[in-house]
Formats: C-alpha cells, sequence, structure tokens
C-alpha cells in the first residue's frame, strides 16, 4: 500500500523539443491533478557526459522555466533539481550494489550513447540507469512518465527495487517497516507521441543530439520556424489514410499525425476523420497553425521566465527544501534496513 506518486525528471542538456514536450512534459501537466507529483530537472545524469558549466548551469534553469511555462505548479507540487538534494547519490550508490553488472550491460541507451569508443564512456554514463532508479525510489514513487525511449529503464528501476526488497526482506520486516519496502513503479508510457520521431528520417527519435537542427522542433522556436520546419518535413506521396490502421509501413505520415492528435489532445482517427483523403500540404498548414498555437505561448513564457533567473532559483530551493524531507525519511530507512 504505498501512496500514489508520481515522479520523473528531464535532462538540461540542450534544446528542449517536441518529443520532450509531448513524451513528457506535456503529461507531467495532465497528471497534477490526479496525483501528488515531483518532477526533476535531472542534473546529474546530465553530467554523464561533458557539459560545459556555464551552459548547464543555464539550461538547469531553462528547463525549470518549460515545466513552469508548460502549466506545472511548484506550488502544488515539487519542482527541483536532483543535484540538490544528496539522497539521489547517496540511494544510487546502495543500488550500485543492488544491480548487476549484466542488468546494465542489457541497456540499450548505453550502447547508442557511448557508441563504438566505448572504453572511453564515462563510468557514470554505465550507471546511469541505477541513478535514475534511485530518483524514482527515494520518494517511493508509484508512477513514472516518460517517453517509449525510458522503457527499458523503467523496467530496469523494478528489478532493482524487487532484489532490494528480496535483499533485505528480513531487516525491512524486522524494523517493523513491512513486507515490501520500496514499490515497483509503474511506467505511464503511451498516447500518440509516445516516440516522436525525427522530421527528417521516420526512422530515427527527435532528439537533443541530432546534428540537423530541421529534424525538430525546439519549444523555443518562433512561429516562422516552426512553420518552415514543418513544411520541409519529410511525408510520402500518397494522401492521408482515413483511418489511423492506414498509417502502418508510412513513418512520416504516422509521425506527424501522431503528433498532431497529442498536440490537439485527440486520437489519430479522429485526425485523419479530419484530413484523410487529403494531401499533405493542407494538413501541414493545419498542423503548424496548432502547433503555433500550443507552443507559441509556452516559448513566451519560458524567456520571459528565464529572464528572471532569481525567481527561477528560489523556486528549486523550495522545491529541493521539499524534496528533502520526503528524500532524508527513504535513506534514513534505506540506512537502517541496510545495516548503516
Ligand atoms: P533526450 O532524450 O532528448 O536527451 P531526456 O533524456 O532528458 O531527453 O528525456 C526527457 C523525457 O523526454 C523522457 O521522458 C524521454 O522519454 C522523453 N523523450 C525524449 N525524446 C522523446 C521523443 N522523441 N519522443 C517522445 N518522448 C521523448
Ligand atoms: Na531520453
Amino acid at each position: 500500500d504505498f501512496k500514489q506518486l508520481v515522479f520523473s525528471g528531464v535532462q538540461p542538456t540542450g534544446n528542449l523539443h517536441l518529443g520532450n514536450y509531448l513524451g513528457a512534459i506535456q503529461r507531467f501537466v495532465a497528471l497534477q491533478d490526479s496525483y501528488d507529483c515531483l518532477y526533476c530537472v535531472v542534473d546529474m545524469h546530465a553530467i554523464t557526459v561533458w557539459q560545459d558549466p556555464v551552459e548547464l548551469k543555464k539550461q538547469i534553469r531553462e528547463v525549470t522555466a518549460a515545466f513552469i511555462a508548460a502549466g506545472i505548479d511548484p506550488k502544488r507540487h515539487i519542482v527541483f533539481n536532483q543535484s540538490q538534494v544528496s539522497g539521489h547519490a547517496e540511494l544510487a550508490w546502495v543500488f550500485n550494489c543492488v544491480a548487476r553488472l549484466g542488468w546494465l550491460n542489457r541497456m540499450t541507451q548505453f550502447k547508442e550513447k557511448a557508441g563504438k569508443d566505448r572504453e572511453n564512456a564515462s563510468v557514470g554514463l554505465y550507471a546511469y540507469p541505477s541513478l535514475m532508479a534511485a530518483d524514482i525510489l527515494l520518494y517511493r514513487a508509484t508512477h513514472v512518465p516518460v517517453g517509449e525511449d525510458q522503457k527499458q529503464h523503467l523496467e530496469l528501476t523494478r528489478d532493482i527495487a524487487q532484489k532490494f526488497n528480496n535483499d533485505f526482506g528480513p531487516s525491512i520486516a524486522a524494523k517493523g517497516l513491512g513486507e515490501v519496502f520500496f514499490p515497483l513503479p509503474e511506467p505511464l508510457i503511451g498516447g500518440p507521441a509516445a516516440r516522436v520521431m525525427s522530421l527528417r528520417d521516420g526512422a530515427k527519435k527527435m532528439s537533443k543530439s541530432d546534428p540537423s537542427d530541421l529534424s525538430r522542433i525546439n519549444l523555443t522556436d518562433d512561429a516562422d520556424t516552426v512553420a518552415s520546419k514543418i513544411r520541409k518535413a519529410k511525408t510520402d506521396p500518397e494522401p492521408l489514410p482515413s483511418e489511423a490502421e492506414g498509417l502502418k509501413g508510412r513513418p512520416e505520415a504516422e509521425n506527424l499525425v501522431g503528433i498532431y492528435a497529442a498536440l490537439g489532445e485527440v486520437s489519430k482517427d479522429k485526425v485523419l476523420a479530419e484530413f484523410g483523403g487529403g494531401q499533405f500540404s493542407t494538413f501541414k498548414a493545419a498542423l503548424v497553425d496548432l502547433a503555433v498555437a500550443k507552443l507559441g505561448p509556452i516559448g513566451g513564457e519560458m524567456k520571459r521566465l528565464v529572464a528572471e533567473p532569481g525567481h527561477i532559483d528560489d523556486i528549486l530551493r523550495d522545491g529541493a527544501a521539499r524534496a528533502r524531507v520526503l528524500a532524508d525519511a527513504t535513506m534514513s530507512h534505506v540506512k537502517d534496513i541496510v545495516g548503516f
């Protein structure tokens, strides 16, 4: 019987894009009415690859601004950055000792991010999934909204929680903490934009690290830029189908329809009931209007907020103080359970 709690994080590692918005941030906003939520700027994850310190500080504020601009309420919920709550690092170490090498060896994101020069990747990049497990379980969160790309890491989080509960079962019981100490958190993955693809290549996910700026829509892009990126987005020569079923094998069309559906908060079938049989140019013009209407105010508000860094820092400080109360309670039990 765990309290229903949402935790999720976004890395401060560069331009936030439409994939981050639709796969994560827009859903964070929607969950606020049904759960207590913690939304974290995961700066300790960011440094698993080299970050310029001045740039990192700026990006931490920018992600915080995006959370607030998108509609997350930092008074009702907790918005903070990871490095300000020491429990993340402490619990990650315990989890490094619970997780098995074989489990981490199977993580596909490490293989992608490390590339060919694996010997030269940081140890932190390899151990990233234990830190992610710590982020979630430090609050004993029960639900984690993420994009499809994080599914494997969430499964590892559940494996770590389960192994901790088993390995320390007698100790947990002896401390009067019940039968299981950590919940097995549920991923909240789904909807039409669980995996937003590059606008230039329907086989690649939209990503901060794609060298082509035309591949993604950034939250701070102005209306003209959004319009031109959507107009240049890759499509195929067929007209749009009249049902979502007809999008199979047409990744670029499926991606654009999924983006429209997610932005408009309707189903793909609904979108195709309107645009099916028509040309891409008509659909793209409507998509531009919708994207500009939805993202324009968020980008504008982000710019206004980052111009007031003191205000953002206050929000983060207050969030960290509140997160720390929850984190310290968990850590004091964990230390007791482990025998520290
Ligand atoms: P990135 O993957 O761009 O480096 P993060 O790792 O900080 O960004 O991811 C932040 C959130 O955005 C995660 O929940 C992740 O699953 C989600 N996300 C990232 N890219 C996409 C995408 N192309 N489509 C859907 N969700 C995405
Ligand atoms: Na990611």
